[in-house]
């Protein structure tokens, strides 16, 4: 057997600004320039979704005059390529191909850019078509919502749908480099500005008490999307996650454990059974609740410190109950949330491992969750919060910004 260890150094660059195609703002020609060994600007092509297009009509001709301005760096292709964004596209193979074509056509090579704006989901599809060109080319991410700005898009990982299952073609590929762009926010419909504010409360809660007493203290300010406090949230809950994928010492979550998916049990199964109306942020929070209540329930966690956590969870804004916690199965009767627990396991292989918080800023990981005490927290949960959810979704079906439901994965 010859046996030897590679061992690899990435650098994983995330970059905080506002602007970044006003032509003063060097924070991504200074990227570029860094990294440039060729002598001569380097090629650029952008990919941009197609809702961030939409709310943004004069991206693309800053992005052109941005690259005219920083020409002795930045080369730019072609006109941006708008192509669609939200969950679609990541079920859809002929976009993936798309990306590809143009790849291909415009010769990019590995000193090269493919710089993605969008959200989470348009990340995942351009930075899987990027990284599996010519086996991996230089990806800059510019996430544009919340979720993807504070967690998502500044992760070692991309992903599309395959076979209805979710992310189930994709590769760890560490980005170039993420720009986070906080301008792009402001068109964001309020709950998906919101959402990010829930992993945000998460990290902080499995690493970062003084984060989580920042939260806390902030908590009215955050509920109004107050910009200072909302941005240093966002902000801080980015660096706690890239501080965990570098200092985890399993950025590619070759092992089972999965600490920065706390609360993701419930979530996944309760976005997958409510076909996404309930979206990603609002099913964390509840996720949350469901595993600390469980926490307080089997002695791991006191319950002065959950009535803390749930306190800001709903102060910030989140509804602590959906109805559809009560779905039950036809033919075993018991909650159909109940199943994401064996899904989790599944999806993350080997043990099923699930990360518990026995005091704000600490994690454990678990292998058993006692059934009994699940559906003992969901009651705790339902009796609670279940009456204040039926007169908020009353009144939030009323007065809500629509938001198109996503197909599920
Ligand atoms: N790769 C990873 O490590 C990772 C981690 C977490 C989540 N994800 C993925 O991220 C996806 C969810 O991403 P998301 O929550 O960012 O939402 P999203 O990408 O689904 O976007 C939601 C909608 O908002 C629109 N949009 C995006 N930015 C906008 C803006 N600034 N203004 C107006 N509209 C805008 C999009 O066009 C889309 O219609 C899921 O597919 C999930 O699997 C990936
Ligand atoms: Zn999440």
């Amino acid at each position: 057997m010859i046996q030897r260890a590679i061992q690899l150094t990435y650098q994983h660059r995330v970059v905080f600004t506002h602007g970044a195609f006003e032509k003063s703002n060097l924070a991504l020609c200074d990227l570029v320039a860094d990294a440039a060994e060729l002598g001569g600007p380097s090629k650029l092509i952008f990919f941009i979704d197609q809702g961030v297009d939409a709310a943004n009509p004069k991206l693309r001709e800053q992005i052109e005059t941005y690259c005219k301005a920083h020409s002795n760096t930045l080369k730019l292709v072609s006109p941006p390529l708008v192509l669609p964004g939200g969950e679609s596209c990541k079920n859809d193979w002929a976009l993936v191909d798309k990306v590809w074509q143009a790849l291909n056509f415009h010769a990019i090579c590995r000193h090269s850019y493919v710089v993605a704006i969008g959200g989470g989901a348009f990340l995942d599809l351009a930075g899987f078509a990027a990284a599996t060109a010519h086996r991996g080319l230089r990806l800059i991410r510019m996430p544009t919502t919340t979720l993807s700005q504070g967690d998502g898009g500044v992760g070692v990982k991309n992903g599309v749908n395959y076979f209805g299952k979710k992310n189930w073609i994709g590769t760890f590929s560490v980005p170039f480099a993420v720009v986070n762009d906080l301008n792009f926010l402001r068109t964001l419909p309020e709950g998906e500005l919101r959402a990010g504010l829930i992993e945000a409360i998460k990290v902080s809660l499995i690493r970062d008490a003084e984060f989580f007493e920042f939260l806390k203290t902030n908590a009215e300010r955050l509920a109004a999307l107050e910009t200072g406090p909302f941005e240093t949230a966002i902000r801080r809950s980015a660096e706690l996650h890239v501080h965990h994928i570098a200092t985890s010492g399993d950025p590619f979550e070759y092992g089972s454990a999965r600490p920065l998916d706390f609360g993701h049990w419930v979530a996944h199964k309760l976005e997958q059974i409510t076909n996404f109306r309930v979206g990603h942020g609002e099913a964390v929070a509840i996720g949350m609740a469901v595993d600390l209540l469980y926490s307080v329930r089997i002695g791991l966690l006191d319950r002065a410190t959950c009535d803390r956590v749930l306190t800001l969870i709903s102060t910030v804004g989140f509804r602590l109950w959906q109805p559809d916690l009560d779905q039950r199965d036809a033919v075993s009767g018991k909650p159909v949330i109940l199943q994401g627990l064996e899904e989790f396991r599944e999806h993350l292989g080997g043990r099923l491992t699930i990360t518990l918080v026995p005091k704000i800023g600490q994690k454990v990981e678990v292998h058993v969750m006692e059934e009994n005490q699940i559906l003992g927290a969901l009651d705790d949960l339902r009796k609670r919060y279940g009456a204040a959810s039926k007169s908020a979704s009353a009144a939030s079906s009323a007065a809500s910004v629509p938001v198109a439901p996503e197909t599920e994965g």
